[in-house]
């Protein structure tokens, strides 16, 4: 027999052995002389006993299987633990990356992200970043960033929120809150703030970096898309030192500067020292007009976007400058059509790009100007996969962790940011300490996330016959806690993080839509799920017809208290001047009296 099941039977008998004794003593107690009449075989009081077996045997029964089942599921490198296992984790890795609800600082800071329903991560390992994991309808927007928006406080917020749906969802809360709500709507340029970006470059790098921006997204440039590089530059630092600082206007200048390289060298004389150098270097790589007008056809086809209507009037001004996220509690929203994300990438990127530079850069978090007071400012990015490649994502997420910045990067798998960033999808992966995978994927990624969880021990009894015996022989395996099939099954509720040097843990997703009672259905009610969903539906409403008139009650008492109030005020006013009437007679009687008597 193996050495462990010796170890069980031994101390599973030395518990009944104690359990009998225990039972006998009692029941001897009750009974005076039931050891007696057992040993006369007279079984009077033997239910006494019995009852008294039970008693002790039930509870140390469960905890002795507890005990032991866990002993056997002990795993090898990793095992899944749930929100209670949290701060036990945390110890003996010595790192704090989690307020577990059962931790005393669980929703004590308001700048604190809920990562699931009984778990937070502190303020200061968010700014390591999060890579959230889900295909569409898997709750990206109703778990994770929606109740964060509705709970976050003392941060700066920028969210991409195609839709608008986070928008619409969480702006009344925000300003509740006291926070400015801007709204970048190219999805209705009426209700939309507007952002200019060339007026915003504080640099020529910054101006590169928008070229940058253009040519490595909208549609595939082919071989001219390094080639148009100079030229782009050229014309956004004439537009930049000699125009109204509009990138839609570098458009309509490419139409009507002629393809002709003398003409076109004529027009750059003119124009700043900046761009005659940039168009230098363009003239050294070209060779004749057909060239030109090839690299023209590029760069005026990454620039479609600065051609539509929306992108030209939203660009047109200035309503809020990337520093204003350090100095007041905003939260910028970011819709855009969703279907044309592609031909909105070349303004999206070079805008996220200016975005995070500026607010990396401002003065507030630089301590060489002092105290470093700026707000900390989280990018909430559903969706990011949409917004196209932001240059040098790889080493602003490698930099700015002490520059209280925090990026949360939702997407529907690896494979969407594998597609735009080819050459740093490893680093970017690597530089968000925390993942979170939510149920429904698939391939690659439920199998990088299987890896990832890790592996458990299990003993293996194989038994062979010999000539004349059996034998049995035992070995120890490893196997995935969890295969990339059972993270696909996750239950729809279940969401599974993984973080820095911390075993994984399984929690419940936030969603923000049901509350604790909601959840409890939602999870246990043993009907069909459309018959669950209706009574969950019917208990919300309930719930909501309930605060309503709670609130309206409320309102009532507010309004009938001012009413009184005021009243009062009225009365003590009155009573004022019918004092200071009575003391204005007084001393007019007391004068006339003054007068008579003299
Ligand atoms: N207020 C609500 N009441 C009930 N169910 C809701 C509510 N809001 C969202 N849901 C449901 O929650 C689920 C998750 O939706 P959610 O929009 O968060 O998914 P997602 O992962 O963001 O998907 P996508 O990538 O398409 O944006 C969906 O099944 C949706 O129907
Ligand atoms: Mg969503």
């Amino acid at each position: 027999m193996e050495f462990e099941s010796k170890i069980r039977l031994f101390m599973i008998n030395i518990v009944l052995v104690f359990v009998l004794i225990t039972s006998v003593h009692f029941t001897n107690n009750t009974h005076e002389g039931f050891v007696k009449e057992l040993f006369s075989f007279n079984f009077e009081h033997i239910f006494t006993f019995l009852l008294f077996f039970l008693i002790q045997i039930i509870p140390i029964g469960i905890a002795l299987y507890k005990f032991f089942s866990n002993r056997k599921n002990k795993l090898a490198d990793s095992n899944l633990l749930s929100y209670k296992g949290i701060n036990r984790e945390q110890r003996i890795a010595a790192n704090s990356v989690f307020y577990a609800k059962n931790n005393k600082f669980f929703e004590k800071e308001k700048s604190a992200m809920y990562i699931s329903r009984n778990v937070q991560i502190t303020t200061k390992k968010s700014h390591e970043h999060i890579l959230l994991l889900g295909p569409t309808g898997s709750g990206k927007s109703a778990s994770f960033f929606l109740p964060n928006l509705l709970s976050l406080d003392n941060v700066s917020l920028v969210v991409t929120d195609p839709k608008g749906e986070l928008y619409r969802k969480s702006k009344a809360a925000l300003e509740q809150k006291g926070y400015t709500v801007i709204h970048l709507n190219f999805n209705n340029p009426k209700r939309s703030a507007h952002y200019n970006l060339l007026a915003n470059a504080k640099s020529y790098d910054d101006i590169r970096k928008i070229s940058d921006s253009i040519l490595s997204n909208g549609k595939d440039a082919g071989e001219w898309g390094n080639l148009s590089k100079t030229l782009l530059e050229a014309f956004l630092f004439h537009e930049f030192d000699h125009g109204n600082k509009n990138i839609s206007n570098v458009v309509t200048e490419m139409a009507t500067v002629s393809t002709n390289i003398e003409e076109m060298e004529r027009f750059f004389q003119n124009s700043s020292q900046a761009a005659y150098m940039s168009f230098l270097q363009f003239k050294k790589t070209s060779s004749g007009d057909s060239y030109v007008s090839s690299v023209y056809a590029t760069i005026q086809g990454k620039m479609k976007v600065y051609e539509i209507d929306s992108v030209i009037d939203i660009g047109s001004q200035n309503d809020f400058t990337p520093g204003t996220f350090r100095q007041q509690k905003s939260a910028l929203f970011v819709s855009y059509p969703e279907d044309e994300a592609q031909l909105y990438s070349a303004f999206l990127a070079a805008f996220y790009y200016q975005l995070f530079n500026q607010i990396k850069t401002h003065k507030s978090v630089d301590e060489a100007y002092g105290k470093a007071t700026g707000l900390p400012v989280y990018f909430l990015m559903d969706e990011f996969a949409n917004i196209g490649k932001v240059p040098e994502i790889d080493v602003l997420l490698s930099t700015v962790r002490s520059k209280k910045m925090s990026l949360v990067l939702g997407i529907q798998s690896l494979d969407q940011i594998k597609k735009n960033y080819k050459d740093t999808f490893n680093i970017i992966v690597e530089n968000c300490k925390t993942k979170i995978i939510l149920g429904g994927t698939t391939g690659e990624t439920a199998g990088y996330f299987s890896k990832m969880v890790g592996e458990e021990e299990y003993t293996n009894v194989s038994v062979s016959e010999g000539n004349k015996s059996l034998s049995t022989s035992t070995s120890t395996n490893k196997k995935s806690i969890l295969s990339p099939d059972q993270i696909r099954r996750l239950k729809s509720y279940e969401l599974i993080c993984v973080s820095d040097n911390l075993k994984p843990f399984r929690d419940d997703k936030n969603y923000y839509f049901l509350d604790k009672t909601a959840y409890f259905l939602f999870k246990n009610l043993p009907f069909s799920v459309e018959k669950n969903d209706e009574i969950i539906r019917k208990y919300t409403s309930w719930k909501e017809k309930k605060q309503t008139k709670e609130v309206v009650q409320e309102k009532k008492i507010h309004i009938q208290q001012q009413r009184q109030e005021r009243n009062e005020e009225k009365i003590s006013v009155r009573q004022e001047k019918i004092m200071s009437k009575q003391d204005e007679i007084k001393q007019l009687r007391e004068q006339r009296r003054r007068r008579d008597f003299e």
